[in-house]
């Protein structure tokens, strides 16, 4: 399927060996428009060598490339282009793609490289913020995507479960807490203690007092404080396994704030070895050229949020012995995450430049961030129950007698939930509408679940097997659906490199696109003789979707 190899190797032989393959490959460009043929040659280079102009160059080479596979060679100004043959081309993709299924596109290129993810890592006692959700949802499409092309994704749930604000949670839950509610509906009501603590707080600052105290004690074993901490960390993570399970998703460790914390006396002693440490205003820092120094302890030897994030580097680096590390986190981190991989790279730690941040938007309602003000929570269950309730009456209206009808809907809801966040560049903000998620014809999951499900449904009605035997597709109008079957691994390769999801969110909707288009100018079951070449292509569609849309972590119905 090496089509730009072979048109290579042709050049190759047609300039007399003048110019290297390597470069030739390098040079051949694709067209941007489809009249221009599949790849074109640009001869300006070749003209000093060959001291001849670019324009006759191409009038010279274009008879002398003779492959079966092109259709046509055309020597365009400086140019030369050359058009594919469709029809081998077509049956070649399509049967690559029935016999490789959801394994087309897959690759070696990680060679079995451990990818550490740090993702979703929402704050114990908290609620379950949209910039988590964006974490959750892009951490595990890249987690998927690297999968795919041969590398081992490590997910980690770096938990917010450790810091100061437990101490007042112990002290509130001592003196107000009531233990049914709590599990009853465990982070609205651990989040109302903590806001009535600084309520109180203002009027009574003993308290303050008390919740140091309850820190230290907590930070010192006291079995009374390990005991609530353990306690609202597991009723928390409960209520956050709700949504995970929503959303298909799961960690390979759930190690959060806390586990650091008999790790980190071991960075702050080599970062003392190693002369990295000064004292500033009583606070031990390392100094970092052209950045803020990243504080490593306070005045009172309490450690910070860096300090834990050193330690987890490196207990991870040693663990997991990872090709890349990525946190997938807001942008609002990014001074944090730039101080943190500096001092590893002031310590001597050569990895430290495989580890990146994955940035992302915020997620706006009306324009306006999407917060958590005080007491007023956006609950992202919520979110998700509506979105898939939203499903359920579409199915109704539309489609009362399909099976299984609660499950598809989840996945539909769910779904159009995830791809509205992933269809865009990662790094912008995005705009919060459950309407535009689910509308059915748009840039949404459900139009590309919908296109998947309509293939399905003609596959079920031809009573498509795939073990007929080949045959070669006529239709003209099918050569834009099998250009972009073949643009599937490239898809997924430039979503990998670029730690973007959103390439291959774009891509099934480009898909789907042109399939729905060519559903509307042929009729697929209508011609014996060319039936079973066009249901091969229906069902490699409806593979590569299915394929693409799991790769972003969403579900394709076969029936919706
Ligand atoms: N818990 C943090 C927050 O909610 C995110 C943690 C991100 N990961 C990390 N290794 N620092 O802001």
């Amino acid at each position: 399927m090496n089509y730009k190899g072979i048109f290579a190797e042709e050049l190759y032989k047609a300039f007399e060996k003048q110019m290297e393959i390597k470069s030739i490959i390098q040079r051949i460009e694709q067209p941007k428009h489809e009249d221009l043929g599949d790849y074109a040659f640009p001869c300006f280079d070749l003209a000093k060598v060959m001291r001849m102009a670019p324009n006759k160059i191409a009038n010279e080479l274009a008879p002398k490339i003779q492959s079966s596979i092109f259709e046509k060679v055309e020597a365009v100004g400086p140019y030369l282009n050359v058009f594919l043959e469709k029809k081998s081309v077509a049956s070649e993709v399509v049967k690559i793609i029935q016999e490789l299924g959801s394994n087309y596109g897959t690759t070696n290129f990680g060679e079995g490289g451990a990818v550490t993810i740090d993702l979703s890592s929402p704050n114990i006692a908290k609620p379950f913020s949209m910039g988590h959700l964006r974490s959750t949802v892009i951490g595990n499409a890249l987690g998927l995507i690297c999968e795919k092309v041969g590398y081992r994704p490590i997910r980690i749930n770096h938990l917010g479960d450790w810091g100061t604000q437990f101490g007042k949670l112990i002290t509130a839950y001592r003196k107000w807490g009531n233990e049914a509610q709590i599990r009853q509906n465990t982070i609205k009501e651990l989040l109302a203690l903590y806001i009535k603590f600084h309520e109180e707080a203002e009027s009574d600052p003993s308290l303050e007092d008390e919740g140091r105290k309850w820190f230290k004690a907590l930070e010192e074993g006291n079995q009374e404080a390990v005991e609530l901490w353990k306690w609202f960390r597991e009723e928390s993570l409960q209520e956050f396994n709700r949504i995970y399970e929503l959303l298909g998703i799961t960690f390979d460790s759930t190690n959060g704030e806390a586990y650091y914390n008999d790790k980190m006396q071991r960075v702050v002693d080599l970062l003392e070895e190693k002369e990295l440490l000064t004292e500033s205003e009583g606070a031990m820092v390392v100094e970092l050229d052209n950045l803020p120094p990243c504080l490593i302890k306070k005045k009172d030897g309490a450690t910070l949020y860096a300090t834990r994030d050193l330690a987890a580097a490196v207990y991870r680096h040693e663990t997991y012995d990872f090709s890349e590390a990525l946190y997938v986190v807001g942008n609002e981190q990014s001074l944090h995450f730039t101080q943190v991989f500096e001092v590893l790279q002031k310590m001597g730690y050569t990895w430290a430049k495989e580890m990146h941040h994955i940035t992302f938007g915020m997620m706006l309602k009306d324009g306006k961030k999407m917060s958590t003000r005080k007491g007023k929570v956006v609950l992202l269950e919520e979110v998700l129950n509506e979105a898939i309730e939203l499903a359920q009456q579409n199915i109704e209206a539309k489609n009362p007698s399909l099976e299984d009808k609660n499950f598809v809907a989840e996945r539909i809801g769910v779904g159009a939930v995830i791809f509205h966040d992933l269809k865009n560049d990662r790094r912008n903000d995005i705009e919060f509408s459950l309407e535009d998620m689910l509308r059915v014809e748009g840039e949404t999951g459900p139009y590309v679940q919908y296109t998947n499900a309509r293939a399905c449904s003609i596959l079920r009605k031809a009573n498509y097997k795939q073990e007929g035997s080949f045959q070669l597709i006529e239709d003209e109008e099918a050569w834009p659906v099998i250009t972009r079957l073949r643009g599937f691994p490239k898809a997924v390769e430039r979503a990998a490199t670029e730690y973007d999801p959103s390439q291959v969110a774009k891509y099934v909707l480009d898909l789907s696109r042109s399939f729905n288009k060519y559903y509307g100018q042929v009729r697929i079951l209508e011609d014996e003789s060319q039936k079973q070449a066009r249901l091969q292509l229906v069902s490699a569609v409806s593979i590569v979707i299915t394929e693409g849309l799991r790769l972003l972590g969403l579900h394709a119905p076969e029936a919706m």
